[in-house]
């Protein structure tokens, strides 16, 4: 159960668990729509025997509504056999009809069920458990990663993927599966990666790979770098603000020994060798949600300082879209947790067309740090709140260390302008908790608006990414309608829906930066203010022109324009954390999210 709470994160609408004993010649299973906790309660009131091996299950439903027949795990073999899975199955209404037509009875609306029952006719006829895994998933399309185990091998756990994703712990007389590793890292931080379609078979002895066709696959285990305590609330009474509060030190950790004494970018893995680099002509920032914001916030600092152009291009849309890519382009994956689908499948398109891929990912080993052609971890830890705060701090640092590394390869930059620059990032992290040691005025205002219906998010240049994650906070935790416009839009529309009392959040760009854009901003603070919006205004300390536009303003340290964003969202994040509390959300679970999105 530690392990599924610790999964929890990746969706929670219903849970399961399946045990096998060796005396036994069925599964012992437990099953309940709804989160964790009813579970728990489920197995206090009918607890299963001690198993010699167990899967279990949180679900976010695809096929089927979060019932309890619904839930996972999906028995077949009249119980001897029981399935787990995640992804979708897209064949599986012609696999149904075609058990169906031989007699099988099916107890749920899942996908998943069809794979149970598969595996069932295979162990029927004498296959091992690990055999009739590879032979069902030549059958499958889609994505999944599926679990199974059956009574009569009951040592015995045997796991498949495709697309989704599965990692392996090995621990001292026992192994473990898990969608990510915080599932065992309390037993074990020595992991090893599965890769695209293969089976595994885990005894509390020994691990097996093999790919598809049964060929033995040898694989090297890696040292998980952070321990089970990262994956604590750490004396806070959410991930979600634990998270907000290692926002300085995940950026510091992101920045920590990554140029090397020539001023070169040191990548955690795989190689695009220079000259590519220096033959780029475009970037594509591919990525979804916050993740898409960081590449956002980049994209303005990457052009600036290398004079490459470079769009941010939502994962899902980019390869619906015929983009135009080639292996000029460098292609830029941002993700936290590396296995987001939509990310993955525009990773593969780019690929296809001879782009360079560098992922930009915070989970090591993940799918797409594996498949991209480099890799440059953000070292935020692991990030357990569904909403994405440190994650996206570390996402954008690392966007910058790419830009200084391509503008000091490619020319653009002296190496003291490249040594300047780095020096002002080392100093964000002591600002970012300068913003969270100042946090109290903004919480204070959060609690007084658990009633507003909608907010509105202002900013302008790198403050209009922040608009929107600080709109995308409010309406994944509080599930108030939120929208982030770039100021300039306003007065094209967005201004009618001012009316008298509308709260609108405005990131107020630095006097000292372009000193036109202060005032151009401080014009639409005023415009809103006129038709009775109440402004709030993230601005930067020693800005004296701010409060005479605002109800209120919350000051950030100042810092170089284009890393602002690192600052200016972490009040945006703790008005929504607040908020959301003040209306009694579970802040770490919102509704209807999950983390990590396996599926298209
Ligand atoms: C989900 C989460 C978002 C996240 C997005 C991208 O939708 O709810 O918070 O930003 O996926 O996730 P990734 O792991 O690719 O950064």
């Amino acid at each position: 159960m530690g392990g599924l709470a610790r999964l929890e994160y990746r969706g929670y609408d219903s849970a399961g668990l399946a045990v096998v004993t060796s005396d036994r010649d069925r599964v012992g299973m437990r099953k309940k729509a709804g989160k964790l906790v009813n579970l728990e309660k489920e197995l206090a009131g009918r607890p299963l025997e001690p198993a010699t091996a167990a899967i279990g299950h949180t679900r976010w439903a695809t096929h089927g509504a979060p019932t309890d027949a619904n839930a996972h795990p999906h028995l077949a073999a009249h119980g001897r056999l029981a399935i787990i899975h995640n992804g979708i199955i897209e064949n599986f209404s012609a696999l149904r009809a075609e058990l169906q037509s031989e007699g099988v009875e099916f107890l749920s609306e899942t996908d998943t069920e069809v794979a149970g029952h598969l595996l069932a006719r295979e162990v029927d006829r004498g296959e091992s458990l690990a055999d009739a895994m590879r032979i069902i998933t030549r059958r499958l399309e889609g994505a999944f990663t599926l679990l199974a185990v059956d009574a009569s091998e009951p040592r015995t756990v045997v796991g498949a993927r495709r697309n989704s994703p599965l990692v392996i712990g090995l621990g001292e007389g026992e192994n473990f599966l898990g969608s990510d590793v915080v599932a065992f890292i309390e037993h074990t931080r020595t992991a090893l990666e599965l890769h695209q379609d293969e089976v595994v078979e885990i005894t509390p002895e020994g691990v097996t790979i093999t790919d598809i066709a049964g060929h033995t696959v040898e694989r090297e285990p890696y040292h998980v770098d952070w321990d089970a305590t990262a994956a604590q609330k750490g004396g806070f009474p959410t991930f979600m603000e634990k998270e907000i509060h290692d926002q300085p030190t995940a950026v510091a950790d992101t920045l920590r020994g990554r140029i090397d004494e020539h001023g070169r970018l040191q990548l955690d893995g795989g190689m695009i060798h220079e000259n590519v680099l220096n033959s780029i002509d475009k970037i594509i920032v591919v990525a979804c949600g916050t993740a898409a914001y960081a590449g956002l916030v980049g994209r303005n600092a990457i052009e600036h300082w290398c004079r490459i152009p470079v769009e941010v291009e939502l994962a899902h849309e980019f390869r619906y879209r015929d983009p135009v890519v080639g292996v000029k382009t460098l292609v830029v994956a941002i993700s936290q947790s590396g296995e987001t689908m939509d990310t993955i499948m525009a990773v593969r398109h780019a690929q296809q067309q001879g782009a360079p891929v560098i992922a930009i990912v915070n989970s090591q080993g993940s799918t797409i740090a594996r498949e991209a052609d480099a890799v440059l971890y953000t070292r935020a830890g692991p990030e357990i709140a569904v909403a994405s705060t440190k994650a996206f701090l570390a996402q954008i640092t690392a966007m910058f260390l790419l830009g200084i590394y391509l503008a000091e390869l490619r020319g653009n930059k002296f190496p003291d302008e490249i040594e300047s620059l780095l020096d002002q990032l080392e100093e964000i992290p002591a600002k970012i908790q300068r913003v969270l040691d100042a946090s109290e005025p903004v919480r204070a205002l959060a609690r007084t608006m658990a009633d507003e219906r909608t907010v509105l998010f202002l900013g302008r240049h790198v403050g209009y990414p922040v608009a929107m994650e600080g709109a995308l906070k409010l309406k994944e935790l509080a599930y108030i309608h939120a929208e982030g416009f770039p100021a300039g839009e306003l007065k094209h529309g967005p201004i009618a829906l001012i009316e008298e009392g509308q709260p609108v959040f405005i990131v107020l760009p630095s006097p000292r930066g372009r000193e036109s854009l202060h005032s151009k901003v401080i014009s639409n603070v005023q415009e809103v203010r006129a038709r009775g919006a109440r402004t709030f205004v993230i601005a930067e300390e020693g800005d004296t022109e701010a409060a005479n536009h605002a109800e209120q303003v919350f000051y950030v340290p100042a810092a170089p324009v284009l890393m602002t964003p690192l600052l200016s969202v972490v009040p945006l994040q703790l008005f929504a954390l607040e908020l959301a509390t003040a209306k009694g959300y579970d802040v770490d679970q919102p509704r209807n999210l999950a983390k990590s999105v396996t599926v298209e």
